[in-house]
C-alpha cells in the first residue's frame, strides 16, 4: 500500500492545506505548552507537515512504512524521516509529544493493530506528554456514507485520473476504498494505470476511549480536525487530544 501510490501522492494533494493543519496542530501543541519541542510523527508520508512543523521549531522524527514515501520526504533542518512501522517502532528514546495526521491511525483496522500503535505511542512519549491524531469518525461515517468519487488534476506534465470506490464492511468499522489511477504522460500518450486497494477503518469516541485508557492515556480533547467543532455526524475527521497519565 502507497508504493505505486506515493509518486502521485503529492500532486494528488497539492490543494490540500498543509500550512492551515500545520497552523490547528502547532496552537493546539502550544495551548498545552509544547511549542517548538520535540515530536515524533507516526505515519509521516512524503514529510509535508514534519518540514512546516520544522519551519515552526519544532524537531520532527517522522515514521513511515512505505518505502517509497520515505524516498519522497526530503530532509530539512529539524526534520527527518525514518523508515519503520508505527505498530512495532522502538526508537528508545522519548518525545514531548506524538502526532499522527490524515487518518493514519484509521489504516490500522485490526484491534492489535490500533492497540499496537496506542503503545508504541504511549512507549515514545514523556510523562505527561501527548498523542494527538486524526480518524475517521463513525457517526459521520455511518450518517453520510461513502460515495463514489472521481478526482481529475493536471500537473508536471501528467493528466491524472483517480477513481475511489468504497466497499463498507459494516460489521468491522471497516471500509475498503478501491483505488483506481490513470496517468496520462501529456508528452507521449502513455498511460499508466494501477489499482490499490486502502482498507480504512472509522471509530467511535467509547471506543477510542478504551484504546487511550488500556494504554495509558487521558483524553483531554476531541474536535473536527481543523475547526475545532464539537464532533457529530457532520465530522469525518475527528481529532483526538490525549495525555499520557
Ligand atoms: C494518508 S497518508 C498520510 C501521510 C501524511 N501523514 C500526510 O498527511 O500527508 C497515510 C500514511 O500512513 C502510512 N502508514 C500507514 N500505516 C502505517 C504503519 N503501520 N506504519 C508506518 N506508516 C504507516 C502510509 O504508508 C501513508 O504514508
Amino acid at each position: 500500500m502507497f508504493d505505486a501510490y506515493s509518486r502521485y501522492y503529492d500532486l494528488l494533494y497539492q490543494d490540500k492545506d498543509y500550512a492551515a493543519e500545520v497552523a490547528y496542530v502547532d496552537a493546539l501543541l502550544q495551548r498545552h505548552g509544547i511549542g517548538g519541542r520535540e515530536l515524533l510523527e507516526f505515519g509521516s508520508g512524503t514529510g509535508r507537515h514534519g518540514r512546516l512543523l520544522a519551519e515552526r521549531a519544532y524537531r520532527v522524527t517522522g515514521i513511515e512504512r512505505s518505502a517509497a514515501m520515505v524516498a519522497r520526504a526530503q530532509p530539512s533542518p529539524g526534520f527527518q524521516c525514518l523508515a519503520g512501522d508505527i505498530r512495532t517502532v522502538q526508537l528508545g528514546r522519548t518525545f514531548d509529544a506524538v502526532l499522527s495526521l490524515f487518518h493514519v491511525v484509521s489504516y490500522q483496522v485490526g484491534n492489535a493493530d490500533v492497540q499496537a500503535v496506542f503503545a508504541r505511542a504511549a512507549e515514545h512519549l514523556l510523562a505527561g506528554g501527548l498523542f494527538v491524531f486524526d480518524v475517521w469518525y463513525s457517526p459521520a461515517v455511518l450518517a453520510q456514507r461513502p460515495a463514489v468519487r472521481i478526482k481529475r488534476l493536471a500537473a508536471d506534465g501528467l493528466e491524472i485520473t483517480r477513481l475511489a470506490e468504497p466497499h463498507l464492511l459494516p460489521n468491522a468499522n471497516r471500509v475498503d476504498v478501491n483505488y483506481t489511477l490513470f496517468a496520462r504522460d501529456t508528452a507521449t500518450g502513455a498511460v499508466a494505470t494501477f489499482t490499490e486497494s486502502h482498507p480504512m477503518r472509522h471509530f467511535s469516541l467509547p471506543e477510542l476511549d478504551l484504546l487511550a485508557e488500556a494504554a495509558g492515556f487521558e483524553r483531554l480533547g476531541a474536535e473536527a480536525f481543523l475547526t475545532g467543532a464539537p464532533p457529530g455526524e457532520d465530522t469525518w475527521g475527528l481529532c483526538l487530544v490525549l495525555r499520557k497519565t
